[in-house]
């Protein structure tokens, strides 16, 4: 394979007595190929490529680039020598055009012509899609991942480190996305690629290091792992995934919604005269290509968009009464015991406060039960405790700043808030989005907890394999359509997927 373009050895990182983030790790990556960092939430994945991208600087141990030792103390060193990271968070501004991002920072003699010629030069070299005078606001999480590509590549990256790039896509940007990494791979860079998804693991990578608790435990080929494989590296043990579905034979109706309609801002329908009933003690998984309305749909069962005319959602159950909800304020559709969480794309940009601990977090929903919100402490303490004993969060304690934790960690503490608020409805979007496996698996279990308290679930998931083996009825969106509701216990993969894809009016 010839001289690694990067190799780090003895990597430790410290953060504070208490954290050990890395310990004495060694990762080579080479000219021309694609490296997976794999593991669990909180493993060290982010801290180690952000010691190569001048975030941190290690506490102890050796870098190299092509051979020669360097020392990486800024991002602008990392630059320098040609390495760049697509973080987790972007860090574009907001009311910038793509071309101004680009140039941000740079010396002001670079030419705003050449860079537009350049930029384009790199797009169709390796087959982005750029509108360059696109102000940010206005981008796709898509597009946005696009930008910060391009302008890394711009600035010379000759090593490309992403940090979970397909959370946050659909299946056909990660499509994209995949051709693109291709592209650059067989140009001779090194891109490495942390995620979650163990089928992009395989697809995408020509060899996999898999960090556990802050360790390399190893190093393969792609062509020499299966996924059973990498999951016992990353975990340490072998693990039967199975997940449980109960029947609960006593069920309400809690829900009835009629002909749903949400028009986006241009006018278009999103959700699109949908028709269903939710009952309690059901989970009913949702299907469908992100982008599809899931997202519209709930959010305008909590009140959260504006629905059309003839639009109505009836709720019903035995402690609130009767209720149309439609038109009612969210407050009021949470005080009936209705709960959303929807993980968004910015996981502290919304539901989580960065700078607060867990239990503050907690009481942020909570506050309302106590006379005011310092006096109820213990209460959120119990509830905060629980979270993270039954998701297993990683925080020294329940004081410390979330923003601090890793990006699972932080999304478990979101997810394991809103299933302990006692709904009666529980509507989840993307709560596993990434998460590893264990947690995962966690986050199912207590989903089907709660659907045998007789809570009514909805559960939008992106993991076919999954919804099929929870949900007990799936409903197909396709285009803001409802375009098929199934027996989850008897649908095919190919079923929901052709569902998924093809509007039954014009099959
Ligand atoms: N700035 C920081 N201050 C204190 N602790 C930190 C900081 N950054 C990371 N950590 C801790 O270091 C450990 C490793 O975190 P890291 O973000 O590298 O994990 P990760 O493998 O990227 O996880 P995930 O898959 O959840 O993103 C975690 O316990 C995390 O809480
Ligand atoms: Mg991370």
């Amino acid at each position: 394979m010839g001289e690694a373009a990067v190799s780090m050895r003895g990597i430790t990182k410290r953060f504070g007595k208490k954290v050990l983030a890395n310990n004495n790790v060694d990762l080579d990556i080479y000219h021309g190929e694609i490296l997976s960092l794999l593991g669990e939430n909180g493993s060290g994945k982010t801290t180690l490529m952000n010691m190569l991208s001048g975030v941190y600087y290690p506490d102890e141990g050796e870098i190299f680039i092509d051979g020669k030792e360097v020392t990486i103390a800024s991002p602008k060193d990392a630059f320098d020598l040609g390495i760049g990271m697509i973080h987790q968070h972007f860090k574009l501004i907001d009311v910038f055009s793509a071309l101004e991002n680009i140039l941000i920072g740079l010396p002001i003699k670079e030419s705003e012509k050449k860079c537009r010629q350049e930029v384009e030069e790199i797009c169709s070299k390796y087959g982005f899609d750029l509108d360059i005078d696109k102000k940010v606001y206005d981008m796709s999480v898509s597009e946005k991942e696009t930008l910060e590509i391009v302008k890394t590549l711009y600035r010379g990256a000759q090593i490309l480190i992403l940090d979970e790039p397909t959370a946050v896509l659909t299946p056909q940007e990660i499509r994209k996305l995949f051709t693109i990494l291709r592209n650059m791979k067989d140009d001779g860079k090194s891109i490495v690629i942390i995620t979650h998804k163990l089928n992009e693991v395989m697809e995408i990578s020509d060899r996999i290091s898999v960090l556990r608790k802050g360790e390399n435990v190893g190093t393969v080929l792609k062509t020499e792992t299966n996924e059973q494989q990498l999951t016992e590296l990353m975990v340490g043990e072998k693990i039967t995934l199975d997940i449980a579905r109960d029947f609960v034979e006593d069920k309400a109706k809690r829900l009835e919604v009629k002909n749903l309609t949400v028009l986006n801002p241009d006018g278009k329908k999103v959700v699109d005269d949908i028709t269903f009933d939710l009952y309690s003690g059901e989970i009913l998984g949702i299907a469908g290509i992100s982008g599809s309305g899931q997202k519209e749909m709930l959010e305008a069962i909590m009140g959260l968009q504006k629905c059309e005319d003839g639009s109505s959602v009836i709720y019903n159950s035995t402690a609130h009464g009767v209720h149309e909800l439609v038109g009612l304020s969210t407050k009021e559709i949470i005080s009936y015991g209705l709960h959303l969480a929807f993980v968004p794309e910015d996981r502290l940009g919304m539901g989580l406060v960065g700078n607060m601990g867990m239990t503050d977090n907690v009481m942020l929903k909570r506050y309302r039960k106590g006379k005011g919100p310092f006096l109820h402490r213990k209460k959120p303490q119990q509830t905060a405790e629980k979270i993270k004993d039954e998701l297993g969060v990683l925080t020294p304690d329940l004081e410390y700043p979330v923003r601090k934790l890793s990006g699972g960690n932080v999304q478990k503490i979101l997810v394991g808030r809103e299933i302990n608020n006692k709904p009666t409805v529980l509507m989840t979007a993307y709560a596993v989005r990434g998460l590893d496996i264990n947690t995962s698996y966690a986050i199912y279990n207590l989903l089907n907890e709660q659907k045998k308290k007789g809570v009514a679930v909805i559960y939008v998931g992106e993991d076919l394999d999954v919804l099929l083996a929870l949900s007990d009825r799936i409903m197909v969106l396709c285009s803001g359509k409802l375009n098929g509701m199934l027996d989850g216990r008897t649908a095919s993969k190919e079923e929901v997927g052709y569902l998924m894809t093809h509007l039954k009016e014009e099959a």
